[in-house]
């Protein structure tokens, strides 16, 4: 994995709003193009209300005009590995093929690497609803 996702999580890191737990997550996105999109975790103070790193990292690649992801970053603070929640998982296989890895780094850098099938498997997309 080249270093353009790793040091793109953690710049967006740096930036998360994370008042109410106090856990800033940095995540990135590579688009078909190349290009990486950073996104963190967004809280409010109507907790349900906030949004995680991956869906910010989306939010921008699709702002910038793409529509395919083809890998993903995540980095948290804590020791043990932060995996993309559940929702986040969805949100990624809207723009993602089923072999499309996804990174997720500790202090030390990437921690392991799974496949989004692997995260979600069986999952419901696009092709459902055509
Ligand atoms: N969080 C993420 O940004 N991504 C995940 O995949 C897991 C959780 C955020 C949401 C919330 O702001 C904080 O981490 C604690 O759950």
């Amino acid at each position: 994995m080249s270093d353009d996702l790793l040091q793109a999580a953690h710049a967006a890191r740096n930036r998360a709003h994370a008042p109410y737990s106090n856990f800033k997550v940095g995540a990135a996105v590579r688009g078909a193009s190349g290009r990486v999109y950073g996104g963190c975790n967004v809280e409010n103070a109507a907790y349900p209300e906030g949004i995680c790193a991956e869906a910010s990292a989306i939010g921008a690649m699709v702002l910038a005009g793409e529509s395919k992801i083809v890998e993903v970053l995540v980095v948290g603070i804590s020791e043990a590995p932060v995996t993309p929640c559940g929702g986040c998982r969805q949100k990624i296989r809207e723009f993602a093929a089923p072999d499309t890895p996804i990174h997720v780094a500790g202090a030390d850098g990437v921690q392991m690497t799974l496949t989004l099938e692997a995260l979600l498997p069986q999952s419901f997309g696009p092709d459902n609803l055509s």
